[in-house]
């Protein structure tokens, strides 16, 4: 028989991504409006398995829409990993009544959370928060947007040195196995180039590339390297030097972004999308849903197998790279 739905346990798990703080704020205020209790856990699973809980009102959320990071902070357990750890954690949410869980994050955290409703029942609702925008069945994660605006915003500024030095810039950007961050933020900040773990640019198409700029007179660049790109990390490194060999007329730097893509508040994008997430992660809960991520499909939302959302490859539309080829001539 299923049980009554009476209260409902949040988490933030894995890097976080701006939005985070919207999409709790979200599930807690619809939570409170169906008159469920809830239950913030603090640092994901870690504290789901040390019984971090503090009991949340609508007031919890207040002044958080804008602020990045999270206000429940985040870890990458590895005790979640093991089936003790995941024993621990279930015990601990009967013990506190927390009925069904809302986990937000990236793919190691709907990883988790698929074990875990694998082995114990309990309904989980997956809200896809992650910079890397690498979750199939949604057209955008939490965070997404905003790290991209940051990545723009970032390469705008490197463009004036880029320009008035004749300088080629490799700049590394995060996005784990995903290239949707360098190829995006590519073709919003008018680069010459994007190198991704999905595509079959390498540095001899990039050769061409330096050949056809300098018919147009092109002599600095901008590329955008994603981090996991054939080279490995540290791949920015290995294109600079390249071109340092091989095209010893060009100047050839590297940035590292890093964390700086991280943090930061959120975009209107990203705090919408965050705001119907979490509305929508409540009404899948009161609707008898479990163990589904809820995604975004054509500004529809759309609910998600948990299975399919980690197992299934996100692809990079071809479009994409046609689109950054041509315009970056
Ligand atoms: O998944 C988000 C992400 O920022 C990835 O893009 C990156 O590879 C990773 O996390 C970095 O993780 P950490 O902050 O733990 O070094």
């Amino acid at each position: 028989m299923e049980r009554k739905l009476k209260t409902i346990g949040v988490l933030t798990s894995g890097g976080d991504a701006p939005g985070m703080n919207a999409a709790i704020r979200a599930v807690t205020r619809s939570a409170r409006f169906n008159d469920l209790n809830v239950i913030g856990i603090m640092r994901g699973y870690e504290g789901l398995i040390n019984k971090e809980f503090v009991t949340f009102t609508s007031s919890s959320v207040s002044n958080t829409i804008q602020r990045g990071g999270t206000i429940l902070k985040t870890a990458r357990s590895q005790a979640f990993m093991t089936a003790e750890g995941r024993r621990k954690a279930y015990e601990n949410m009967v013990e506190e009544g927390i009925d069904a869980l809302i986990v937000i994050g990236g793919n190691g955290t709907l990883t988790g959370a698929q074990l875990f409703a694998r082995e114990y029942d309990i309904p989980i609702i997956g809200l896809p928060g992650t910079i890397d925008n690498d979750l199939y069945g949604t057209d955008s994660t939490i965070g997404y947007d905003s790290a991209l605006n940051t990545i723009v915003e970032c390469v705008d500024k490197i463009r004036d040195t880029a320009n008035s030095h004749d300088r080629i810039f490799f700049i590394e950007v995060m996005g784990r196995d995903a290239g949707f961050l360098a190829q995006n933020s590519a073709i919003a900040s008018g680069a010459e180039a994007a190198i991704i773990p999905e595509g079959d640019t390498d540095v001899d198409q990039l050769a061409e590339f330096i050949e056809r700029g300098k018919r147009k007179s092109k002599n600095s660049a901008i590329v955008l390297v994603s981090e996991a790109q054939k080279n490995g990390a540290g791949g920015a490194f290995y294109y600079a030097d390249r071109i340092r060999r091989e095209f010893p007329q060009f100047d050839a730097k590297v940035t590292i972004l890093g964390h700086l893509q991280r943090g930061g508040t959120p975009s209107a994008y990203d705090r919408i999308l965050a705001s119907r997430m979490g509305f929508a992660a409540i009404e899948a809960l009161m609707e008898g849903q479990r163990n589904v991520m809820i995604g975004i499909k054509n500004d529809e939302i759309v609910y998600v197998p948990i299975t399919r959302a980690v197992k299934t490859d996100k692809p990079i539309k071809q479009e994409l790279i046609s689109v950054l080829n041509v315009l970056s001539m």
